[in-house]
């Protein structure tokens, strides 16, 4: 697709210093590598021998989102100052011999309810944030600048991280469109965060962030073949991040490796000395762990890990999609094994009924989001909506043309309003005190106990939950595909599937497997994944679709021409 047929595009970026490679006798790449498998480890190679910058990084990543951006919306914006910064930790790199660390001039694209204080919006996808300025960045993507990082741009979601109404689909926002996967035609691309899954997968960017309040990284991580962490909630700020509730919000990776995450989650992590953030203030850990440092191909010699099969569906159940993946996962466990896995079969949840019939997952969204929602827009400095609550921001919705309302309900903001409860009332306290005990010592925690475990394993599909009601760490990492013959299955949201068009189950569609350990326990878990990931790479055994696959190069002229970058979307019309 020629880049001046996109009428998004226009030309932006004026003159600035330019180092460019030089060149060296020492060139560890020949030809330059893939941007769809590259990884941080590559460029930090490909920095330090010169074989190309970060400008250039971001240039083709750039010619690279505007290929698919008409089909696939992953992105919403690309940061207008992206290439100035880069040329900037360019020359810190290359004039003044600094190197941050491992994320120095690596891009980085940030979902949409990510706050940034530049030319970036932050809205969740909604025309209610457009324009909105907030107080400064979030902790998360100040500590990724400190680390090196360049902020690309942002990227397309679920409106309001899919809290809004039963009805909307994965990966529309008013204001990004459809994002879909690239796997088969319109591909239902999971939510929340399936734009961050999307562009990470095509290698649209270095590396994703995306956040989780109920399977928003893990779930589009797990279909569009890609790596995702749900950090232990409080590990990664949510301090001005759009909330959905302060119970279970949590930021996390999603790249195409499980050691480009591990970096990813060690710059992102930990809190910024804000005396309001309490929960990432609470973490244990004075210094962040080097996720990194424990990539390591033996990781899972005399690991001890359980199947807690007890929350996979009743057989009875099964649809064909269970049935392949709950196949695939049977098939690698014996590699798990050859690994030095010491597994434990039918590691179950002890409280497995209790879970069942008494978590209450909708509980500390409808109220937390109630309060978190009006502390998140009083911290604005600029509002050009004056939408300060869920009432006015229920209200706007239904009335601003571009919101689809009321094709796309906001039935939950709905209940919400009618509840009664706020975060203070004790039957809210006591039911979120519940959750947690049934997301901990009813089920992860109490499995990780009985059986002696270092983590549990599972096929994705079934790990979410409950490791989200009392904030345990997941991470996702591909382990198949959906096979040739399987039905096509549609979805995208509630209401009625076939709406959309889009199409959830279908052949040659990823999956993946996850661990979840214990609160706190990120380095465990990224140990294991990695040693899964570097013994069978699933990742390349099935390809994006051919017209889907971005063709721009470090190598191609297009990545070295005139920079051009997509304009704002704007006000709808
Ligand atoms: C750059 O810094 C590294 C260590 O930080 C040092 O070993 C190297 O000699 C420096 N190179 C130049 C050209 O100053
Ligand atoms: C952010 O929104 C403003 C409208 O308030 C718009 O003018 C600007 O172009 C947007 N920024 C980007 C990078 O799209
Ligand atoms: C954080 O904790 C302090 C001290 O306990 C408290 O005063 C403050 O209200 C808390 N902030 C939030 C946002 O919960
Ligand atoms: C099968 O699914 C139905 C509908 O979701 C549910 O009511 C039933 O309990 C499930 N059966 C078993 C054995 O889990
Ligand atoms: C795909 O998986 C289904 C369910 O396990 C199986 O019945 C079918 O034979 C498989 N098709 C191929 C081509 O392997
Ligand atoms: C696996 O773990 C169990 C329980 O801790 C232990 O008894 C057994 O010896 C271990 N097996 C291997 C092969 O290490
Ligand atoms: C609802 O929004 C409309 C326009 O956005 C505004 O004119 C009206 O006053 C609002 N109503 C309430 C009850 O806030
Ligand atoms: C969504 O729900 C609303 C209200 O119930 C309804 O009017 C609308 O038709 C629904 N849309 C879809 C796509 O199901
Ligand atoms: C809150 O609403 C419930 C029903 O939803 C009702 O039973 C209860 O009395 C109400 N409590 C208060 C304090 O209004
Ligand atoms: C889980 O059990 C531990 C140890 O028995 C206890 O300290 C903790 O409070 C329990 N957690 C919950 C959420 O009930």
């Amino acid at each position: 697709m020629a880049l001046h047929a996109l009428t998004f595009l226009t030309t932006c970026i004026t003159a600035v210093t330019v180092v460019t490679a030089t060149s060296s006798t020492q060139f560890p790449f020949q030809p330059l590598p893939d941007l769809f498998s590259l990884t941080v480890d590559d460029i930090i190679t490909g920095f330090s021998t010169n074989q190309f910058t970060s400008a250039d990084l971001v240039s083709a990543y750039i010619a690279r989102a505007a290929e698919v951006q008409l089909a696939l919306r992953p992105i919403i914006e690309i940061n207008p100052d992206a290439l100035l910064i880069a040329q900037t930790l360019d020359n810190e790199r290359l004039i003044q011999n600094r190197t941050r660390g491992p994320l120095h001039g690596v891009p980085v694209l940030l979902k949409d309810n990510i706050g940034t204080a530049d030319q970036l919006n932050t809205t969740a996808g909604s025309y209610a944030l457009y324009g909105s300025i907030v107080p400064h960045d979030s902790t998360v993507a100040a500590n990724l600048r400190a680390a090196g990082a360049v902020i690309l741009g942002k990227a397309g979601l679920s409106e309001w991280a899919f809290w809004r109404g039963t009805n909307n689909s994965n990966g529309w926002s008013a204001r990004g469109g459809q994002v879909k996967g690239a796997y088969y035609d319109n591909q239902d691309p999971s939510g929340s965060s399936g734009g961050s899954a999307v562009a990470a997968g095509l290698g649209l960017t270095a590396l994703a962030v995306g956040t989780d309040t109920g399977g928003s990284v893990i779930d589009p991580a797990n279909i569009n073949g890609v790596v995702g962490i749900r950090p232990s909630t409080g590990l990664t700020s949510r301090a001005v991040v759009v909330p959905i509730t302060v119970v279970q919000d949590s930021v996390g990776p999603i790249t195409r490796t499980v050691k480009d995450a591990a970096y990813l989650l060690s710059a992102m992590a930990g809190p910024r000395g804000d005396p309001g953030d309490n929960y990432t203030n609470a973490i244990p850990f004075t210094t962040i762990p080097d996720y990194a440092s424990y990539c390591i191909a033996s990781g899972l010699q005399g690991a001890k890990i359980g199947i807690p099969r007890n929350i996979f569906p009743a057989p009875i159940n099964y649809t064909e999609s269970d049935i392949q993946q709950i196949d695939a996962f049977n098939a690698i466990l014996p590699l798990l094994a050859s690994l030095g896995g010491n597994i434990t079969d039918n590691a179950d949840y002890p409280e497995i009924d209790a879970y069942n019939t008494e978590a209450q997952f909708t509980l500390a969204l409808d109220i937390g989001f109630k309060h978190d929602f009006p502390a998140y827009m009083s911290q604005l400095k600029f509002n050009p909506t004056g939408v300060e609550d869920l009432a006015d921001l229920l209200n706007w919705t239904q009335q601003f043309r571009a919101e689809q309302y009321p094709l796309r309900s906001t039935d939950f903001w709905e209940d919400s309003l009618a509840s009664n409860l706020t975060t203070e009332s004790p039957d809210y306290l006591a039911a979120i005190a519940h959750n947690a005990y049934l997301g901990s010592n009813a089920t992860i925690q109490g499995a990780l106990d009985a059986y002696g475990l270092d983590a549990l394993v599972l096929p994705t599909a079934y790990s979410v939950r409950p490791a989200v009601f009392a904030g345990y760490p997941v991470i996702t990492v591909p382990l198949g595909y959906f096979n040739a013959t399987t039905a096509v299955v549609q979805a995208g949201g509630g209401g009625d599937p076939t709406v959309w068009g889009l199409n959830t189950v279908a052949p040659g569609i990823p999956f993946g497997l996850s661990f979840i350990g214990p609160r706190f326990g990120e380095a465990q878990i990224i140990q294991f994944a990695y040693a899964f990931e570097q013994a069978t790479m699933v990742r390349y055994q099935n390809l994006p679709l051919a017209k889907y696959m971005p063709v721009t190069q470090l190598h191609t002229p297009v990545a070295q021409a005139e920079f051009e970058c997509p304009d704002a979307l704007g006000l709808p019309k």
